[in-house]
């Protein structure tokens, strides 16, 4: 399949193939396409991470990088997502990363656009790229999935990176926990794995902290912020009760003393900055995978 637009549509086997490439470009595998190609970034919605990472990934392999400014673009005059990625395609970009917050976007395109679309998020959806490097990380530290417990903590009904990461964690071996206020559990992820926030520093391998989500809610779900860092939050003195080879992981942006206290950002447990490292070698192995398949199709014809 050309596409990446969740993690679901990947076999093990792609996702364990995706991370080794991605593993060798992070230790300074070179590639490049056999010709000129051109992607083009387009975000609508705000990112600093994911946007950044792609681009590095497209001039790291060599790619013509596109940049779309909405502001500036004809979807200001009314234009359609799929007639922007229609014109696209016709004056010969060779693969799209597409940020939006519509969930599932992507659904109204892949029918009459041929080029690969790279999912870079869409709204409380999916965020497959985010999964893959959280994989390639904990890869990096444990070696395997299987028996590892995993707790995704926080805001998980508005998360697209609990719903990719809980799914391919679970179907890879893990074990999948989850933690954080319960009007923001999504019954259908957790299925009865909750936990409180000083069980899971008890027996976790990986606290998955995630962000409050604040532009997805409808109305103020927290009273306080230090009350919040009280109850679900990663404190100093959960911290302390973490296993030794324990780690801490966050897609980011981090609200620091909310989720996750700011001291423990840059902890020796921390790998939330070896996430993002890890982004940039993901994206080019996705990058990769996507235009040499778009060549094979064209090539048999
Ligand atoms: N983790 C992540 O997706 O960050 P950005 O929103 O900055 O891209």
């Amino acid at each position: 399949m050309k596409h990446l637009l969740t993690i679901t549509e990947l076999h093990n086997e792609e996702i364990l193939e995706i991370l080794s490439e991605a593993q060798q470009f992070s230790e300074g595998k070179i590639w490049t396409p056999a010709k000129e190609q051109f992607v083009a970034n387009l975000f609508f919605e705000p990112s600093t991470r994911t946007k950044f990472s792609f681009e590095v990934a497209e001039k790291k392999l060599g790619l013509q990088v596109l940049n779309f400014e909405t502001q500036s673009s004809s979807v200001q005059k009314g234009e359609t997502l799929y007639d922007t990625v229609k014109t696209l395609e016709a004056i010969g970009t060779n693969a799209v990363v597409i940020r939006h917050p519509q969930d599932h976007y992507f659904d109204e395109l892949v029918d009459g656009i041929s080029i690969p679309i790279i999912n870079g998020g869409d709204g409380c959806g999916h965020h497959p790229t985010q999964c893959l490097l959280d994989l390639l990380t904990m890869q990096q530290e444990f070696g395997k999935f299987i028996g590892l417990n995993v707790v995704i903590v926080g805001d998980i009904r508005h998360s697209r990176v609990a719903r990719s990461n809980a799914d391919v964690l679970k179907r890879l071996g893990a074990n999948v926990y989850f933690s954080g206020p319960e009007p923001w559990m999504d019954e259908t992820m957790v299925n009865g794995n909750y936990v409180s926030m000083d069980e899971a520093v008890q027996f976790a391998d990986v606290m998955m902290m995630l962000r409050i989500q604040h532009e997805r809610h409808a109305f103020k779900m927290i009273s306080s912020k230090q009350e919040y860092h009280q109850i679900f939050g990663l404190t100093i003195e959960r911290e302390a009760q973490m296993k030794p080879k324990s780690i801490i992981m966050h897609p980011a942006p981090i609200n620091r003393d909310v989720e996750i206290a700011s001291s423990l950002v840059e902890c020796s447990k921390s790998r939330i900055f070896k996430q993002m490292t890890n982004g940039v070698a993901v994206r080019q192995a996705v990058l990769k995978r996507a235009l040499q398949l778009k060549k094979e199709v064209v090539l048999n014809g």
